[in-house]
């Protein structure tokens, strides 16, 4: 990597790539694709959620005009069932494919489809489908008791994740710990919501079938609809040029996809079919309900002796989604006996999914909170009680981290925050006529490489291309790609050419778990270097060529230039010029990066960490509550972008902001229907409630990841927000919240007075 400070655009701030096709509006998202013929496709919502379809009648519906067709079970075709691969190929969580039988196990599940001229036409006729059903009383019940063998294992997709961990006793050490807190956290199901509606255009071409769909994953729903339709996998092309946010709903393919898809076989057409808003409550992924008793042995001085984390998170009738809650509780601190469990509930409801920080952002809520409380208790700093407990190793793994500052973000967190002016006791601090509340808690997040392919090309033109079958969810990918192939090959970023979002390009990562920089940064280099030893070998095989005489050996090539590394850069070739004397239009070379994701025997704990505080004013007369101030300190590695990666923290502590106060599915106990599923009643976090946001990053490249140190950001921003929050609404107003979102009713038993 050439190491010219000046001429690098790693690290530096760099505004998206993409940003001006998005603001232009000729930025084109899954559903702006329109084709010759195409019809439109619109499902019927079961309004039950337990019970049996008894009878459907069409008859209305197909009569109506510009009715193509309805189908349901009976006239649908064969859908088979996925199943997973190695790797990320054939994960669908959803594992039932549409109208599979006649049960329906959650309200929403689709049990015909209307297809038609116009979106209208095909609305008019899911309306008037007329279906009857035996009926159930669905189990919606909030409260969770494990109802399965929690010895049970789910399928989940990495043995990465940490599902249950024990060492030392526990039990003893907490029944003779000095200091003792036990305490159970809950959190809502929370929904995510992009504005980007999910839905897909499908088109066949004989046994071709091409897919437009907002995925997080392209090459996985490649594999899935294979599987489910019977095809080679080369046979299915998915593209997804821009994905308008997917926070996890977007990751696995959902059971439209397949309806979009044998709608299209069935009347010979492409098919487009977009969720409703409330359907996106429905039938697309959810965080799950969770409950977590929590329980912290102290010694008086802080340390801590006993760490027990047990939790029920809910789950769907058919799927095995795993909130795997403990995902950082075993490595975060040091203590010598710990344990973490989990039972599950079944519930009819829509399959639960990865959403933002899945596992971690609840688990790290309740963990938190639970130092929080135990910092009270001691009458100790809350940072000085993790800093106490701060690890030397992953005592969970046994094997050092790769990359661990943590102290060092508390360290800088305390003194942007200006944590010192704190008063400890519950509403001494005010400002204004408010009473102030400070609050903080500390966050991981998992890193690791996803395996991941990449092709650069440079061409005569003196541009250069690099293509990665990976998607940009929002995040900055487009930005990212571009960066890596400028850093590489000397071409400035805007005459970068990126390629993403097909699975025609060579295979990229899943846009999940934050990994998607991490995972690319070794292919892009890769095929970097590839492309850069065929340019030598052509300029010096080319005759005329001003290294016709060199061998490649001799040459170098750094900031876009071929020179004789003897003679120093002086006086280099532009690659440009090089290949046009060849008559090439261009070299190519491609790269890999292998996975260290599921690595059974890792060398190194790899994670992302950081803090959070938060300052939030609490007006008692009108039961009034702000986010006033909020500090972030994230230790991800090396940042490639500044300013993608800040963006990214913002809009998870927006997200936080929205956890700790705002956001929660309710679902009707009669009808089994989430209630509050629209963008009106569901309430997240507007530009009214988010104060100024502060990000800082720490910069300490870990090169366990890639040869950049980057281990990618994003999730991590989420995790712990909630839990500085409440921290600081308890500061504020005396009351402890333990159940997600932070009410005023639970506020108004606060002993603070103005
Ligand atoms: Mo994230 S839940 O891995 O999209």
């Amino acid at each position: 990597m050439p190491e010219s400070a000046q001429t690098s655009v790693i690290g530096k701030p760099q505004p998206r790539i993409d940003g001006p096709l998005k603001v232009s509006g000729t930025a084109q998202y899954a559903s702006d694709f329109h084709f010759p013929g195409m019809l439109y496709a619109v499902p019927v919502e079961a309004t039950i959620a337990n019970g049996k379809i008894q009878k459907l009648d069409t008859a209305a519906a197909e009569k109506m005009p510009g009715v193509r067709a309805v189908l349901h079970r009976a006239n649908i075709g064969k859908i088979s069932r996925s199943v997973m691969g190695k790797g990320f190929d054939g994960i669908c969580i959803e594992r039932r494919p549409p109208f599979e039988d006649d049960v329906v196990r959650y309200y929403g599940q689709y049990v015909a489809l209307a297809v038609a001229d116009t979106f209208e036409a095909a609305k008019g006729a899911a309306d008037a489908v007329r279906v009857t059903y035996n009926k159930n009383k669905p189990n919606v019940e909030a409260d969770l008791k494990a109802d399965d063998d929690p010895d049970v294992v789910p399928t989940s997709y990495g043995p990465e994740k940490r599902l249950q961990s024990e060492r030392g006793d526990p039990d003893a050490a907490f029944a003779s710990a000095p200091v003792k807190l036990d305490q159970t956290y809950v959190t809502p199901a929370e929904h995510h919501n992009p504005i980007e509606l999910q839905g897909a255009t499908a088109m066949w071409d004989g046994d071709k079938l091409t897919i437009y769909e907002e995925s997080q994953g392209i090459f996985n729903m490649r594999g899935v609809l294979a599987q489910m339709f019977g095809l080679p996998k080369e046979n299915v092309r998915v593209i997804t040029k821009f994905v308008g946010s997917g926070f996890g709903s977007k990751l696995w393919p959902w059971t439209h996809c397949a309806l979009a898809v044998a709608a299209a076989r069935q009347v010979g057409k492409p098919v487009k079919l977009v969720l409703s808003r409330k359907m996106m409550f429905q039938s697309v992924g959810h965080r799950a309900r969770t409950q977590q008793r929590v329980r912290l042995g102290a010694t008086a001085e802080g340390k801590l002796v006993s760490l027990q984390h047990d939790y029920v998170y809910h789950r769907s009738m058919l799927d095995n989604y795993h909130e795997n809650c403990g995902e950082a509780t075993a490595f975060q601190y040091s203590v010598p006996n710990l344990r973490v469990k989990f039972g599950r509930a079944q519930r009819n409801i829509g399959t639960p999914s990865d959403m933002r920080g899945p596992g971690a952002v609840p688990g790290l809520y309740a963990t938190e909170s639970a130092m929080n409380e135990l910092a009270d208790q001691l009458k100790i700093d809350p940072v000085k009680l993790r800093i106490l407990n701060e690890p030397k190793i992953d005592e969970s793994l046994g094997i050092p981290f790769s990359s661990r500052h943590l102290v060092e973000c508390f360290e800088l967190g305390l003194e942007k925050f200006d944590w010192s002016k704190r008063t400890p006791e519950v509403g001494s601090m005010k400002r204004d006529g408010l009473i102030l509340g400070w609050g903080m808690a500390g966050c991981a997040w998992i890193a690791a490489r996803f395996p991941a392919e990449a092709s650069v090309h440079l061409r005569d033109d003196g541009t250069t291309r690099v293509a990665c079958g990976t998607q940009d969810i929002g995040t900055g990918t487009y930005t990212i790609l571009a960066q890596l192939a400028a850093e590489k090959t000397g071409v400035p970023l805007n005459r970068v050419e990126v390629a993403l979002g097909d699975t025609s390009l060579p295979e990229g990562p899943v846009s999940g778990g934050s990994m998607v920089t991490g995972s690319i940064i070794p292919a892009v280099f890769a095929a970097a270097d590839n492309a850069i030893a065929s340019l030598l070998t052509v300029a010096t095989s080319t005759p005329g060529s001003p290294f016709e005489k060199n061998k490649p050996a001799d040459l170098a090539f750094e900031g876009g230039r071929v020179f004789v590394k003897a003679n120093g850069s002086a006086g280099g070739v532009p690659f440009a010029d090089l290949l046009r004397r060849a008559n090439l239009r261009f070299v190519t070379g491609s790269g890999k990066s292998e996975a260290s994701f599921g690595d059974p025997n890792p060398k190194f704990s790899t994670h992302s960490f950081g803090c959070h505080f938060a300052e939030v004013t609490w007006q008692p007369a009108i039961a009034r509550l702000r986010v006033n101030r909020v500090v972030s300190v994230i230790d991800a590695g090396r940042i490639i972008n500044p300013l993608a990666g800040r963006n990214q923290i913002e809009g998870a502590v927006v997200m936080g902001i929205g956890m700790a106060l705002l956001e929660h599915t309710s679902y009707d106990q009669q009808s089994g229907a989430p209630i509050n599923s629209n963008l009106a009643d569901y309430i997240v976090a507007v530009n009214a409630d988010v104060p100024k946001l502060e990000v800082h990053f720490v910069d300490f490249p870990d090169k366990e990841i890639n040869e950049l140190g980057a281990r990618g950001i994003g999730e991590i921003g989420l995790a712990g927000i909630a839990a500085a929050i409440t921290d600081a609404v308890h500061h504020a107003t005396g009351v402890r919240v333990r159940e997600l979102p932070v009410k005023i009713e639970h506020l108004l038993t606060s002993s603070v007075l103005a």
